[in-house]
């Protein structure tokens, strides 16, 4: 039997209505460090209206990511002291105007200028499904800290980003902005991330607020539909949807947003038991949470609220602290305290948070410190920025085929390009850019045309960009007199985001008609497939020679493609979320659970489908060097270990190709038997190694007798001794293992 022996605190969740909820699940926050008492000292000179006013944020009237409530007081109330934060203010010119505004009110309280700065500001990096395709945790640091350099010098305090939601349904748009399927590779990016964004200190004139989204399980939204209700086990929320926030909370991060679905029952931004039980209670977090758009108000179309007052009433008895633009706090607050339906407690607490980062950025000692002009001049677009933006976008790349070594090319006399996407600045830029820039994007032809000077490049549409109508004629014309063809298909910019769920996840069958067509010219056929989510192209497969990944890269997309085609860069990216067979095997995850009927396609009685396979079309870790390599099976120091004893897993990996190249190694668990039941496999490692051709390495991968377990119902993290396989190779479906066994003392 297994004895439970490492116990956390009990994750109980105590829900009461508006007004009474117990307050037990209240804590305060506790501000140590050099502004414990200047918090309390702003903090005595506040009227309540002017507690309130920081709990409210704005967006700008003349640009909005969402619903807006456009009124042309906005500056007004400001200066009335009624308006904590603003977002879509953006410029170093601009932001000061409003602050200007914010230091005409009775406290000088400085306002915090927010923005939704998810894979950069002006200068875009590949959008972060893709990056997370790199398995480079540092290039994920260095970009969200260039993020954070072109944003604060552009005035910008707090980027809404990273967001840290699992991501298992390829319906789902939203997968486009974070880091795929795995909870544990959801942690190790969000520590990366929140640690880019934030730096070392936020006092920095080059950091940033950042913000982990949405709290909590957002990306479980049944049937992938962007918004909608979730449906889990506790067991499943600690055990998959939550230890990526809890990283980036460990990684200091200063604020949370909450989200649009509920949990429970109960719309997460009321969520006691997420908000106060376990982030505010359990997590010890001292930073400020914000709800999502308007996700104040909808409460009541959720059916969990009367009116806007019942549901500012139960948002912040749940433990949001700003309301960003439901106007519930402003319009409702003060009388849900005097007819005590809220706490002033409540208040207080959320106000204290909301101050604490205002002094953490610097504001109180110069509220225009993110305000200079120079600075933004120097900064945005800069070469270091575009040159970074090159970096992740070639290392994005993912190869997912590559027939008799067709890429890389070397120096081709004609190469036909084929597909509008080829010449789309606005596409590469992919959804949530910012306010990148379109005039600065490198595009697939200039990329490639300056890759190959003395190539031919024999550009044709071959399809409309906007009704995917055939426009073959001409295409099948340069195919014919090229070396080559190199045609783009995929999603469009706005195909993949918010509100961009999708029932059909398969490239429309004109473009995959393009590709076969292009093929029966008898040339080689090398495809780039532009998105932003996982999509099905199994149509077009046989006819395609190579396959590249090139998802929406950013600015320096052309560039970044061309490094690949040409070889100057060796891909090494690895698919960060299963690509489905098709879309009626959504969700599909590679840690999936075994059942009492293990999946095995054609046999009968197993967890599958009669008409189609149960395996994807591509898996998690999946990804293509122009090189190969060897890895050995791995052999672990011992086969018994006792608790805390690091467990060292050995494994050799070769080089047997003839290029350079980079393989990432990758470590698998299973827990063999449990007290609950547990995946058939699970990430828990990784290492990248560069390797000569003929080289061979040694890697060591270290496992700690935690990384083995798991939360119980009761909502304790417990390791359970017995036996483990632990599996090691290049993707999730290539491995070879040992099984170890941990005992229990
Ligand atoms: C999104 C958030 C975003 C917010 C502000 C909402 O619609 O869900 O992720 O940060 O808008 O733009």
């Amino acid at each position: 039997m297994k004895i439970k022996l490492c116990v956390c605190i009990l994750l109980s969740g105590i829900l009461l209505g508006c007004g009474t909820v117990a307050d037990k699940t209240f804590s305060k926050v506790t501000i140590d460090g050099p502004y414990k008492y200047k918090v309390d000292s702003v903090m005595k000179l506040m009227t309540l209206d002017e507690k309130i006013g920081q709990m409210n944020q704005y967006s700008s009237d003349v640009s909005a990511t969402g619903v807006m409530t456009a009124d042309n007081t906005k500056l007004q109330q400001i200066e009335e002291g009624k308006v904590g934060s603003m977002l879509n203010v953006v410029g170093a010119l601009n932001t000061r105007k409003y602050q200007e505004a914010a230091m005409k009110s009775r406290l000088h309280i400085p306002l915090i200028f927010g923005l939704d700065v998810i894979h950069g500001m002006v200068t875009n990096y590949p959008i972060p499904l893709a990056e997370a395709a790199s398995f480079d945790l540092d290039l994920m640091r260095r970009t969200a800290a260039g993020a954070a350099k072109e944003a604060s010098s552009m005035g910008i305090h707090w980027t809404f980003a990273p967001m840290v939601d699992v991501s298992r349904d390829a319906r789902w748009g939203r997968s486009m902005e974070g880091a795929g399927e795995d909870t544990w590779y959801g942690c190790q990016v969000a520590k990366a991330r929140v640690s880019g964004f934030q730096g070392k200190s936020l006092y920095d004139k080059n950091t940033i607020l950042a913000c982990a989204k949405h709290f909590a399980a957002y990306g479980a939204c049944i049937a992938g539909k962007d918004y909608n209700t979730v449906d889990m086990s506790r067991l499943e929320l600690q055990n998959v949807y939550l230890p990526p926030f809890k990283a980036a909370c460990d990684a200091g991060v200063a604020t949370f947003m909450n989200a649009f679905n509920d949990f429970d029952g109960v719309p997460a931004t009321a969520n006691t038991y997420l908000q106060r039980t376990i982030q505010k209670g359990l997590w010890h977090f001292s930073g400020f949470t914000v709800s999502d758009w308007g996700s104040i108000g909808q409460m009541i179309a959720h059916g969990y609220a009367a009116d806007m007052k019942d549901a500012g009433c139960k948002a912040i008895s749940g433990g949001c602290d700003m309301d960003m633009e439901s106007r519930a706090y402003l319009s409702y607050m003060k009388e849900l305290i005097k007819e005590k339906k809220v706490k002033e407690k409540y208040v207080d607490d959320a106000v204290r948070r909301i101050l604490l980062k205002k002094f953490e950025l610097g504001l109180f000692d110069d509220p225009y410190r993110y305000c200079d002009e120079q600075n933004e001049k120097k900064t945005v677009l800069s070469g270091e920025l575009r040159n970074l933006s090159r970096e992740a976008g070639k290392k994005s790349i993912v190869l997912l085929k590559n027939t008799n070594h067709v890429l890389p090319l070397s120096n081709p006399t004609s190469i036909a390009l084929v597909g509008p996407l080829c010449k789309s600045k606005d596409d590469m830029r992919g959804g949530w850019f910012g306010i990148g820039t379109i005039d600065g994007v490198v595009t697939i032809n200039e990329g490639l045309k300056k890759k190959f000077p003395y190539a031919q490049v024999n550009y044709a549409e071959g399809y409309d960009i906007n009704t995917n109508e055939l426009k073959e004629d001409s295409a099948l014309l340069a195919a014919k007199k090229s070396d080559v063809v190199i045609v783009c298909v995929g999603e469009r910019i706005f195909q993949s985001g918010e509100n961009r769920s999708k029932a059909h996840i398969d490239l429309p069958s004109t473009q995959q008609q393009l590709v076969k067509d292009l093929k029966s010219t008898g040339k080689k056929v090398i495809v780039l497939l532009c998105g932003g989510r996982p999509l099905i192209f199994n149509e077009l497969t046989p006819s395609a020679d190579a396959i590249l990944m090139t998802w929406w890269l950013g600015t320096e997309a052309g560039n970044a493609i061309a490094d690949v085609v040409s070889g100057d860069y060796n891909p090494s990216a690895k698919l960060p979320i299963t690509f489905p067979f098709t879309v009626g095997q959504c969700p599909i995850y590679y840690n999936y659970k075994s059942t009492g009927h293990p999946a095995k396609d054609g046999a009968p009685y197993t967890t599958g489908y009669m008409d189609q396979t149960f395996q994807p079309a591509y898996p998690f870790g999946f990804g293509l060097s122009y090189t190969t390599f060897d890895i050995s099976a791995p052999v672990t120091d011992k086969i018994q270990y006792k608790m805390n004893e690091p467990i060292n897993c050995k494994v050799k990996i070769t080089n047997t190709g003839n290029r350079i190249g980079k393989e990432t190694v990758q470590l698998y668990i299973k827990d063999k038997v449990a007290s609950i039941t547990r995946p058939i496999k699970e990430l828990k490692g990784f290492q990248q190694v560069q390797l000569n051709p003929g080289e061979t390495k040694e890697v060591v991968l270290v496992l700690n007798s935690s990384d083995l377990g798991f939360f119980n119902g009761e909502g304790q993290y417990i390791v359970e001794p017995g036996n483990f396989d632990i599996m090691v190779g290049n993707s999730s479906q290539n491995l070879k293992g040992i099984t170890i066994n941990l005992r229990k003392e």
